[in-house]
């Protein structure tokens, strides 16, 4: 039985892990700190807000007072820590508030369980939940292992690699027990039309440029969001304290041959002529400090825990797809407003 603190359970991941952890385990306590930032949304857990070990705390995991409050009141005998700034783009021109949010956030929160727990740690898990960007930017050749050395490039991720540090740090200093899973690329539903996925789906639908970064070349290796949070269920129940683990699909794609495979599904299933989608791409100025290729080496997983991706890229990209033509409402809703504001910035006046 655990009584946990998901932080981040209204964001993309976030809402999945949640989901995930409310239905499947009816006895568990599940409370879900979120912020609320542009990226998190309650509609994302709208079909399991009711269910009665689940409950909602809008709050900041930069606020110690908060922390302190709810672990006093729920005892959690565990954290599940997915709250961050994701994007990396977004990282190029505010890098401070990941610093703030990742960096003291992951360390005001892991402060206030080492308070709690009080190093009575029997039974209580601390789970990071991190990404591969953290170990940097491959050549053609090789993945990343468990023991690849850390080497983030942009401020994303050198944030997250900051705050998987620190978690270490508390595993060695205050024998505090942690488990980290770093994982590649994710997609599916509920995915922030900012990501390069769901971005070119919306943009697809509306008849819009799809902006490559460069020449489309970089390499990203997908996985679909449901295999994230089963992998991160295994891990929470049977992987070893202090250890880290890697998680992956093997299923690497060049931008542009994934746009291209985007356009061709979406073709067949807006009823558009083959190819016409296709004519949508638009190269555009590449990302400051592009990293050229992700790709996760997750054998560990595999061999220590039995874990296996259960889907593939192309299933799992047309069960996206179908996802948001089903759900326009939600599409419309994230991005009106401030969406728009972020998007002539990023893309409009680039
Ligand atoms: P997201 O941006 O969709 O969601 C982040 C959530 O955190 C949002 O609900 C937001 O409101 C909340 N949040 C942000 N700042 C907060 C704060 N200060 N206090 C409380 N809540 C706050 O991100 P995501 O894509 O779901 O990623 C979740 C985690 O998984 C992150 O730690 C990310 O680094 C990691 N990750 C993501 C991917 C990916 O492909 N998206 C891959 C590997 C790992
Ligand atoms: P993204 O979804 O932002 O994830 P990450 O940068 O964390 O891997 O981007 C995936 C890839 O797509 C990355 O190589 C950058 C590229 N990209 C574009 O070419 N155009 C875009 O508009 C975006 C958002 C990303």
């Amino acid at each position: 039985m655990h009584t946990i603190l998901i932080t981040g359970g209204a964001g993309f991941i976030g809402s999945h892990l949640t989901r995930l952890f409310v239905t499947k385990y009816p006895g568990y306590k599940i409370v879900n700190l979120d912020a609320l930032t542009y990226a998190g949304n309650l509609e994302n857990l709208k079909d399991i807000e009711n269910n009665a070990n689940y409950s909602f705390v809008k709050g900041d995991i930069t606020d110690t007072a908060l922390l302190k409050e709810l672990f006093d009141m729920h005892q959690f005998t565990a954290v599940l820590h997915c709250a961050a700034e994701s994007h990396v783009d977004r990282s190029i021109t505010d890098p401070l508030a990941f610093v703030t949010t990742n960096v003291v956030g992951t360390a005001t929160l892991l402060l206030a369980a080492k308070q709690h727990w009080h190093g009575n740690y029997e039974g209580k898990i601390f789970y990071h939940i991190s990404t591969d960007e953290v170990y940097g930017s491959l050549g053609a050749e090789g993945f990343f292992t468990e023991e690849t050395a850390y080497d983030p490039r942009s401020p994303y991720s050198a944030s997250k690699a900051s705050s998987d540090h620190l978690v270490r740090a508390f595993y060695h200093t205050y024998h505090m027990p942690v488990k980290i899973s770093n994982c590649s690329n994710n997609y599916g539903p509920y995915h922030f039309p900012e990501k390069l996925i769901p971005l070119c789906i919306h943009n697809i639908i509306n008849n819009k440029p799809l902006p490559i970064y460069g020449k489309g070349e970089n390499i990203r290796d997908w996985l679909y969001v449901e295999d994230h949070v089963g992998a991160i269920d295994v891990i929470f129940h049977k992987g070893r304290i202090g250890e880290t683990y890697n998680i992956g699909g093997h299923n690497e794609w060049t931008n542009i041959a994934l746009v291209k495979e985007l356009c061709r599904q979406m073709d067949t299933k807006l009823g558009r002529p083959a190819g016409d989608s296709e004519k949508l791409i638009t190269y555009v100025k590449d990302r400051a400090g592009h990293d050229l290729r992700y790709a996760i080496d997750a054998s560990k997983l595999k061999d220590e825990l039995g874990w296996l991706p259960s889907l593939q890229f192309e299933e799992g990209i047309s069960k996206t797809i179908d996802w948001y033509l089903t759900n326009s409402d939600w599409l419309n809703a994230v991005t009106s407003g401030n969406y728009q504001h972020y998007y002539e910035g990023q893309y409009v006046k680039r």
